[in-house]
């Protein structure tokens, strides 16, 4: 078997990506990464289309620079506008994206209500309707545009009166009778999941696609040939276009490991 030392690059407008680095940690330890986070531009979610495609093409080309053996686009919003065209430039590249965890939140609750939330260019991209199209004669599915949450987040700001007054006001609708399940789909968001699980109340069944992503690196990884040795822990490069962020991006990896 061959073995591949080089580090897996994983990107996302901020530090959201930063909960699918925790998956990919844990279930691949020996891994070295490099992790990137475009704080400076976040929040992509409300940017147009052809500017969220740069800002991903630009990431992408540092990592393949910096020798990474494959691409983790850690971001719902740009893996919807920008996973094809990057997999078109990098033919010989892994480029594993993710996408909201609707399946499974379907799978679990069929016939049930399903809420998603997501950026507002994750909901409005053809990717994500037919990805809706697939499981919506399965359950009761409904999306939730939240520009906001991903602002908190890139503060370092995961619980607290003004977060829990935020997501009380966004998630009014769904309060009086709250949907059996909540799909996470931005990855920003698993680390105010706490505060959306307080506000919807505990019969809502909570999923993110951070361990299925993660899943699906290992695979491909394994397809082609490119995991690593066995063995010791692996090191983590954390990167950001903001050089102050490092610091909460550190403090989040520590949360995201235990999520
Ligand atoms: N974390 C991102 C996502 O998964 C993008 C958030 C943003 O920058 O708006 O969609």
């Amino acid at each position: 078997m061959t073995a591949d030392t080089r580090p897996i690059g994983v990107f996302d407008s901020g530090v959201g990506g930063i909960s699918v680095l925790g998956e990919l940690i844990k279930l691949m330890p020996n891994e070295n990464f490099i992790y990137f986070g475009d704080s400076r531009n976040a929040p992509y979610g409300t940017k147009p289309h052809e500017l969220v495609r740069e800002l991903t093409f630009a990431t992408a080309s540092l990592l393949i620079e910096a020798q990474c053996k494959c691409l983790v686009i850690a971001c719902n919003t740009a893996t919807a506008a920008a996973v094809r065209p990057l997999r078109e430039l990098y033919p010989k590249v892994p480029v594993i994206g993710i996408e909201p965890a609707i399946k499974p939140a379907v799978l679990a609750n069929p016939d049930g209500r399903v809420l998603v939330m997501a950026t507002p260019v994750t909901l409005g991209e053809d990717k994500f309707h037919r990805l809706m199209a697939k499981y919506d004669q399965m359950a009761h599915i409904s999306t939730l545009a939240c520009p906001g949450i991903v602002e908190f987040v890139e503060k370092g700001i995961v619980e607290g009166e003004d977060l829990d007054a935020y997501l009380r006001k966004l998630l009014s609708e769904y309060t009086d009778t709250p949907p059996d399940a909540a799909v996470l789909g931005c990855t920003h968001y698993p680390f105010v999941r706490r505060s959306i699980s307080r506000v919807l109340g505990k019969n809502t069944d909570i999923y993110d696609g951070g361990n299925g992503t993660a899943r699906e690196t290992r695979h491909q990884l394994e397809l082609h040939g490119l995991l690593a040795p066995p063995g010791q822990n692996g090191a983590i490069t954390i990167r950001n276009s903001n050089g102050q962020m490092v610091g909460l991006s550190l403090e989040l990896l520590e949360i995201a490991r235990k999520l």
